[in-house]
């Protein structure tokens, strides 16, 4: 059973049917909502909104630790995770799907490690290549099967938010190497990797980055929704193409 952690315009999943809620506990606390089990093109999936099925859990808010147990202990053999991101390349504006392969994590104060307290001996776990390459490539030959068109490859860079970035901030991390941003992306991808679960994140580009494109002065927040309802139906396609050629 995979499972998919919804972001900002998937607090649900109404492609799932046949669905059944589940509240679970962990001891880092309780996961941003209850665990929402359905069957997506046939098979069973997991699904999770990452910022709560209301959309209340600000990103330095959710409770990342508690997410990831929480599927780890469902025992689920793959985590996709749907990243509503800014585009910071020229290139990759709104209405872009990415499938990122690096991340740059510029987030702060947030608990980001199952390994910490004095009960655990200090354990450090490799992240080099921070997304499993499985489930990067299931989400690339689901979308090239269902005729959707991804970028394979983006550095996601994350902020720590909630506010979005001043166009100087985004001119450095363009200058670092970033391609997209996000707020959500981290420290979730490094807990599902100490959690031992395989997982990939899909990039739901909604606007230019601030400075960048039509966003040069400002981004126009009202405008983000038509763009990310639109691109989330083509994001729920290729979620369905995946689940279903993972049998
Ligand atoms: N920056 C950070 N996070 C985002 C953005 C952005 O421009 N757009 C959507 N999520």
């Amino acid at each position: 059973m995979y499972a998919i952690i919804g972001g900002s315009g998937l607090a649900k999943l109404s492609a799932l049917q046949n669905t059944r809620r589940q509240v679970m506990r962990t001891p880092y606390g309780e996961p941003s909502g209850a665990m929402t089990f359905g069957t997506l093109a046939g098979r069973e999936v997991v699904f999770l909104a990452r910022h709560g099925y209301g959309h209340t859990i600000a990103p330095h808010e959710i409770n990342y630790r508690a997410n990831i147990w929480a599927l780890k202990d469902l025992a689920v053999s793959g985590v996709i995770a749907i990243a509503t991101c800014g585009g910071v390349r020229h290139d990759l504006g709104p209405g872009t799907l990415v499938v990122p392969d690096q991340i740059i994590d510029y987030t702060h104060s947030r608990k980001s490690t199952f390994f910490e307290g004095t009960e655990s001996p200090v354990t450090h776990v490799d992240f080099t290549q921070p997304y499993s390459a499985r489930m990067r490539r299931l989400l690339i030959e689901a979308a090239a099967a269902c005729d959707e068109s991804v970028v394979d490859g983006a550095t996601y860079a994350c902020t720590q938010g909630p506010r979005l970035e001043t166009a100087a901030e985004i001119e450095r991390i363009a200058r670092d190497g970033g391609d997209v941003v996000g707020m959500t992306g981290m420290p979730e991808a490094a807990l599902a990797r100490e959690a031992g679960l395989d997982y990939a994140a899909l990039g739901v580009v909604v606007n230019h980055a601030a400075g960048r494109g039509d966003s040069k002065h400002e981004i126009k927040l009202e405008d983000l929704d038509h763009v990310m309802n639109a691109t989330i139906v083509r994001a729920v396609r290729i979620l369905e193409e995946a689940v279903r050629r993972a049998g």
